[in-house]
């Protein structure tokens, strides 16, 4: 039976990644902090949880044991880090590395995370130029991280996802339109709703991760949905998902906290999908499909369920201003349309 060691395995990425092993037939361990975000369908179907954090080698190399056929890393933030990764995967026949798209730069040197966002003007392959490696920044560190490992000559494939989706995430987006749903406002505020910012499922990412396992390689692939919806099809694809109609709002601007979400992005971003392809990958399903997993979950969560701690950190300064119903309900009365 092969084994996979997943490293910060009880987020969005290591849930998926389990699911999609453990119904292949893998052995699978997850590691994390807190024991109470193993998800129980995982435990059920045989996934183990070890409690090691990200710092303490010595309790990861327990946790690896004798090896393993493939190891994913979804706490490498910087070169620190990668270097600690190295003795494990030296010990694995395929490890992989989960970066992001923040690390990539246009020709003007902006990024995601850049005052000015970035003008990329077609899709983004692995090939486009990154911010250089550094020690701050997230993009900067994830770069040094991926320089670190891919230096080293072992099979590791780097993973550059979009904005992943998922159960389990610890900061999804999507809240903004279920948590409305849920408290059935009757409207949807939405500025530049026309915005492409590249999303990934997780159980697509997992899809991939698949492949990966079974061709061991040092590499670099994106990851993302089969297609990049914008800020007001993900709202649509919310609303109707989960029954709800809501009279849409646009704006050309956000009026203080009123109509920002989490996919804002003056120019789209979108991954290209063609290496990952090219090596046998095939999305698990489009964004509409894929996104029930953590709608669900949020749902669950929201009664009540056994992932409530995840609501509650959702009341927090990202998501506060999103969801500010009173500033909403003044503009709304102030404005031509009240
Ligand atoms: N979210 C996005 O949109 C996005 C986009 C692009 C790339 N990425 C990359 O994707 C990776 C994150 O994947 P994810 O979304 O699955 O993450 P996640 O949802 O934040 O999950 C990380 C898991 O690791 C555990 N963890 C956190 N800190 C830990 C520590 N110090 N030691 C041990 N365990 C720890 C957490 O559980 P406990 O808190 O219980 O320990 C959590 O279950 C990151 O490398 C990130 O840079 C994310």
């Amino acid at each position: 039976m092969p084994r996979a060691l997943i490293i910060g395995g009880t987020g969005s990425v290591g849930r998926a990644t389990a699911r999609r092993l453990l119904s292949a037939g893998w052995d699978v361990g997850l590691t994390g902090r807190d024991p109470a975000r193993m998800p129980a369908d995982i435990a059920a179907a045989g996934g183990t949880f070890t409690a090691a954090d990200r710092a303490d080698a010595g309790r990861l190399a327990e946790a690896l044991g004798d090896g393993a056929d493939l190891l994913v890393d979804c706490l490498c933030y910087g070169a620190g880090d990668a270097t600690s990764l190295l003795p494990l995967a030296s010990q694995v026949t395929s490890t992989v590395m989960i970066s992001g798209k923040a690390v990539y730069a246009d020709a003007a040197g902006r990024h995601a995370n850049s005052a000015v966002k970035p003008r990329f003007g077609a899709p983004v392959s692995e090939t486009q130029p990154t911010v250089p490696p550094g020690d701050e920044g997230y993009g900067e560190r994830k770069v040094a991280a991926e320089q670190v490992l891919l230096g080293s000559g072992l099979p590791v494939t780097v993973i550059r996802p979009g904005l992943i989706h998922g159960d389990g995430a610890r900061m999804p987006g999507e809240w903004v339109f279920v948590k409305r749903v849920l408290d059935r406002r009757p409207r949807i505020f939405l500025a530049h709703p026309g915005a492409v910012n590249q999303t990934t499922a997780a159980a697509n990412l997992a899809a991939l991760i698949e492949v990966v396992a079974a061709k061991p390689g040092r590499r670099i692939l994106n990851a993302a949905d089969p297609d990049a919806p914008s800020a007001l099809e993900i709202g649509r694809t919310i609303a109707r998902y989960l029954g709800h109609a809501w009279h849409e709002v646009l704006l050309d601007e956000a009026a203080g906290p009123v109509g920002g979400h989490p996919w804002e992005a003056p120019h789209p971003v979108v991954l290209d999908t063609a290496a990952a392809a090219s090596l046998g990958y095939e999305p698990a399903g489009d964004y509409a499909a894929t996104v029930t997993s953590e709608v669900d979950w949020l749902v669950r969560a929201a009664a009540g369920g056994a992932s409530t701690r995840a609501i509650g950190d959702l009341d927090d300064e990202f998501f506060g201003p999103m969801l500010d119903y009173a500033a909403e309900d003044q503009y709304y009365a102030g404005s031509a349309c009240g």
